[in-house]
C-alpha cells in the first residue's frame, strides 16, 4: 500500500501561500488513499468483472495523480540551474538553449484546461521533450521519464492568483530544485 510522503521544502517556497499548499497536500493525500482503495478492491475480487475492469481504468487516474504530485512537490525548492553539465548539454541540443527550453516549457504550461507541464526524457533515445499531460494521464508518453513537473490545474494557483496562470507559472519556475531534476536525469542511464 502507498503512503503519502512529506515534503518539508514546500514550506520554504514563496510563490504560493501556505493556505494553498495545505489544500494541495490534502488533495494529494486523496489520490494516495484512492489508489490504495482501488488496489485493495481489485485484490479482494469482491466486485463483478465490469466493475473490476472499470476500477482498472480508474486506477490510471488515481495512481498517476498521486505520482505526478510527488514529482511536482519533489522538484520544488530553490536551487539554481547548473551552468554546465550533461542535462544542460541535452537541453541545448534539443531546444537550442536553456532560455528557448524555458520559453517552450512555459508555453506548454499555458495549455488550456487542467493538466501538467512535464519536461521528460525518452528512455530509448535520450531526447528531451516538453509535454502536456491533460488531467493525469492523457498525453503521457510511454517510456519517457519525467524530469521536471509543474502542476497547472486550477487548484494549484487559483486561491493565490485567480485566473492569472502565467504569473503563477513564471513565479514557480523560479523555485525549482534543479539538483532534484539533474538527479532524475542522471538516474536514467541511456
Ligand atoms: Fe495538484
Amino acid at each position: 500500500m502507498y503512503k503519502a510522503k512529506n515534503y518539508p521544502s514546500l514550506w520554504t517556497i514563496t510563490s504560493v501561500s501556505n493556505l494553498l499548499m495545505k489544500n494541495h497536500i490534502k488533495l494529494y493525500k486523496g489520490y494516495v488513499e484512492n489508489t490504495n482503495v482501488i488496489l485493495n478492491e481489485l485484490k479482494q475480487k469482491n466486485e463483478d468483472l465490469i466493475c473490476r475492469q472499470t476500477m482498472k481504468l480508474r486506477l490510471g487516474w488515481e495512481f498517476s495523480g498521486m505520482r505526478l504530485h510527488e514529482y511536482f512537490f519533489g522538484n520544488l525548492g530553490k536551487e539554481p540551474m547548473i551552468q554546465s553539465g550533461e542535462l544542460l548539454d541535452w537541453l541545448n541540443h534539443c531546444f537550442g538553449s536553456f532560455n528557448d527550453w524555458q520559453e517552450d516549457f512555459i508555453e506548454t504550461a499555458m495549455t488550456r484546461g487542467n493538466g501538467w507541464a512535464v519536461l521528460c526524457r525518452d528512455n530509448h533515445t535520450g531526447n528531451l521533450m516538453n509535454i502536456w499531460i491533460q488531467d493525469h494521464a492523457t498525453g503521457t508518453l510511454i517510456g519517457c521519464q519525467p524530469l521536471l513537473v509543474i502542476d497547472a490545474w486550477e487548484h494549484a494557483y487559483m486561491i493565490d492568483y485567480g485566473l492569472d496562470r502565467r504569473n503563477y507559472i513564471e513565479r514557480i519556475m523560479n523555485e525549482i530544485n534543479w539538483a532534484v531534476v539533474v538527479d532524475r536525469f542522471c538516474k536514467i542511464g541511456i
